[in-house]
């Protein structure tokens, strides 16, 4: 394997690097394991595009899938009952889950303060950076400082500044499977080439260090590690997220490490960042206050380096991350504003109840599922809010796969789920658990009836 000659090669920033030509791209794209989803549209350098295919990109994404689930809901036909989506990882859809007072009157009181209805500076305001560095280090075996954190709308943003900053021609990328499709969506329109690892249900959706190994070469950029996980429910141990790191080191390639569902772990294994293993590979932090805080509507993200060596603190690096910043807005400025109170003053009790309640519903998900013979849940999630759910075809008759049975599960039952090809995995379903208990018994109720109606031995189910 041949060493990259800096991290900071990584951002696009060493010019004596030599960059791959339109050729070596071409024959890095007909090499990529996805390339028939992963279409690549063409570079764009110095503001130019000099593509030869601008075609939007025919990724499956998960907003998409289940708005045409909803459209297929004949509402003639199932007038007499609710539509019940288990689909979306929102729960702000469920009564059960909604966010606290104090950061509400945080909110409140910072527009009504009369001092954030200006710009923000595009990296985000200074003290909502600095308290999001505070609150990221105290799970850390350093202290991040507020200009290792940029404000992002979101944690999508996020992911979008991170794909941005690595994307060069040839570069390629190494994701989960299953993952987040917005990963793979990003990818497309930045011309970064997708790899996929997979994910082992059988060690507790765990990747395989010598899988990734085996995956990257000298224009790999960056692995993805989504923990807790989303689709999959996993929360990986330190000891795993050690050996990943040590692996990225090996390969001399960063860890971009998606932490939308920090400390949203109910399991064994408590929630570890994988920043805590910057000394060993330079991490990007992604997160939001979006799912913790349940609040995925005020678009407050972060992208955080967490690199105590301070490769990222090359200028040159600062200096290109803080550019792209000036071309994207951030969250507005009142809700920045409001941050640092909802970081310090979230009382304990608030995460205690979130967490209990998805124990919950996660343990009612598992035992419903326990009695429908056609589908089976490999490993019970042990946090975040989705959990990966198998579907055995041979027990069902006139279901071809796993679109057929969400598309006819929402036409007969007006319950929504997600098919496991959004997410990379054929005939699995993604289940979100994050929904009042009352619902997803009924939710479950009606999978069980419709697997009873499409069953080969009916009188098994
Ligand atoms: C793994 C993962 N990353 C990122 C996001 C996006 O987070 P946000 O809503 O803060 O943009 C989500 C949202 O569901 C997610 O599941």
């Amino acid at each position: 394997m041949q060493r990259h000659a800096s991290w900071g090669s990584f951002f696009n920033i060493n010019s004596r690097e030599p960059k791959p030509s339109l050729q070596d791209t071409k024959e890095a794209r007909t090499k990529g394991t996805q390339k028939e989803t992963i279409r690549i549209t063409g570079s764009m350098e110095n503001g130019a595009v000099n593509g030869y295919e601008m075609e939007t990109p025919k990724n499956i994404t998960i907003k998409g899938i289940l708005s045409l689930l909803m459209e297929s809901i004949d509402d003639d036909k199932n007038h007499s009952r609710s539509v019940i989506s288990l689909g979306m990882g929102d729960p702000t859809a469920h009564s059960c889950f909604h966010t606290t007072h104090v950061a509400q009157e945080a909110v409140v009181d910072a527009l009504q303060s009369d001092k954030f209805n200006g710009y923000a500076p595009t990296v985000g305001l200074p003290q909502t950076r600095r308290a999001i560095a505070e609150y990221l280090s105290c799970d850390l075996p350093y202290k991040l400082s507020s200009d290792d954190v940029f404000i992002t709308s979101g944690c999508t943003q996020a992911i979008d500044v991170a794909l941005t900053m690595l994307a060069r021609p040839g570069a390629n990328i190494l994701l989960p499977r299953p993952g987040f499709p917005i990963y793979e969506l990003c990818a497309a329109f930045r011309g970064l080439e997708v790899r996929h690892f997979d994910l082992l249900p059988e060690k507790g959706f765990e990747a395989d260090p010598d899988a990734i190994a085996a995956l990257a070469d000298q224009n790999t950029v960056a692995l993805v590690i989504i923990n807790p996980g989303n689709p999959c429910g996993n929360v990986y141990s330190y000891q795993h997220l050690k050996k990943i790191a040590e692996t990225a080191e090996k390969l001399k390639i960063l860890v971009i490490a998606d932490e939308v569902y920090g400390h949203l772990a109910f399991g064994h294994n408590p929630f570890v960042p994988m920043g805590s293993f910057g000394s060993i590979v330079p991490v990007l932090t992604l997160g939001s206050l979006s799912k913790r805080w349940m609040v995925p509507g005020w678009r407050l993200g972060w992208f955080v380096t967490s690199d105590p060596s301070g490769m990222f603190r090359n200028p040159k690096v600062v200096e290109r991350i803080k550019k792209y910043f000036d071309i994207l807005g951030g969250p507005a400025t009142f809700i920045q504003a409001a941050v640092p109170r909802i970081l310090e003053q979230t009382d304990e009790v608030f995460f205690k109840r979130t967490i209990n309640i998805l124990k919950q519903t996660s343990d009612i998900c598992c035992d419903r599922i326990k009695e429908i013979p056609c589908i089976s849940c490999p490993h019970k999630p042990e946090g975040s809010m989705a959990v990966m759910m198998k579907l055995n075809l041979l027990l069902l008759e006139d279901i071809s796969d796993d679109i057929d049975f969400c598309f006819k599960m929402a036409r007969e039952e007006s319950v929504i789920i997600l098919p496991g090809t959004a997410v990379g995995l054929k005939n699995w379903l993604r289940i979100t658990f994050a929904a009042d208990p009352a619902s997803l018994e009924e939710a479950l109720r009606r999978v069980k009836s419709f697997c009873q109606r499409h069953s080969k031995q009916r009188e098994r189910c």
